[in-house]
């Protein structure tokens, strides 16, 4: 029996050695909206010297340009704007067709909207090659809901994060404090949470769900670094 903290170095210490010898390896995180993935991941990948890709920034680029486009509601014609659109990720940054986009990302109504495009089959196949793209050749922490089920079924390590929705609400309105924004009542955004989870985890096309070989970890009652201590056992 050793310290939960001995293992979790370990954990890294071996995917850093592993990554250091195979070249490129995928970590991959999925889980509903709140349960601490974006921490967790960008964590991980700052303590492994990864890559980190944010995959429903993505799915919020698409849900932007189908609102500007007055798309949301025809999926073929946005499947037709996807063949010329210029998606690119870099760094945090999100950039649409060459305009810096990533503080409109978070808007209400782009995040309604990116479960909305998510259920789009030319939608996610446009985003899954991006995806597979993005992560050729080097070691990468990736998040999102099917990045362990559909992009990456053959990732080394896989995670799926979960919490309680009041908790996930919770998280949110704390980040939305911090940020200064306008807040909702929490009875509201656990609502909206609860909404997309359902339309997220319902949809035909890939629909959120742990993969058969994920650990599960409901961080309901951790702090991150309870979290990061458990995802190494
Ligand atoms: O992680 P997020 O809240 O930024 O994701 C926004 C939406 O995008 C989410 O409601 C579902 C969708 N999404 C998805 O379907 N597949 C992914 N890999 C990532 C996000």
């Amino acid at each position: 029996h050793f310290p939960v903290r001995d293992v979790h170095h370990h954990l890294v210490s071996s995917l850093m050695e592993i990554s250091a010898h195979a070249g490129a390896i995928v970590v991959t995180i999925d889980g509903p909206a709140g349960a601490g993935k974006s921490t967790v991941a960008k964590t991980l990948a700052q303590r492994l010297g990864f890559d980190y890709l944010d995959t429903g920034a993505m799915y919020r680029a698409v849900a932007l340009l189908a609102r500007r486009h007055n798309l949301l509601e025809d999926a073929e014609r946005l499947s037709m704007h996807l063949d010329t659109a210029a998606l690119e990720i870099t760094g945090g940054l999100v950039r649409l067709n060459g305009e810096d986009v990533t503080g409109l990302l978070r808007d209400p109504e782009v995040t309604r909207g990116s479960s909305l495009v998510a259920a789009i089959p030319a939608v996610r196949a446009f985003l899954v090659r991006a995806q597979r793209q993005a992560a050729q050749g080097r070691s990468i922490i990736c998040e999102g809901r099917d990045q362990g089920t559909v992009v990456f079924p053959g990732a080394l390590c896989k995670f799926f994060l979960t919490a309680h929705p009041r908790e996930r609400a919770r998280r949110r309105l704390e980040d939305m404090a911090r940020q200064g924004k306008e807040l909702p009542a929490l009875d509201d955004l656990e609502r909206q949470i609860a909404e997309r989870d359902e339309r997220d985890a319902t949809r035909q096309d890939s629909p959120m769900v742990p993969a058969a070989d994920a650990c599960l970890v409901d961080t309901t009652s951790m702090t991150l670094e309870q979290v990061m201590d458990h995802l190494a056992v």
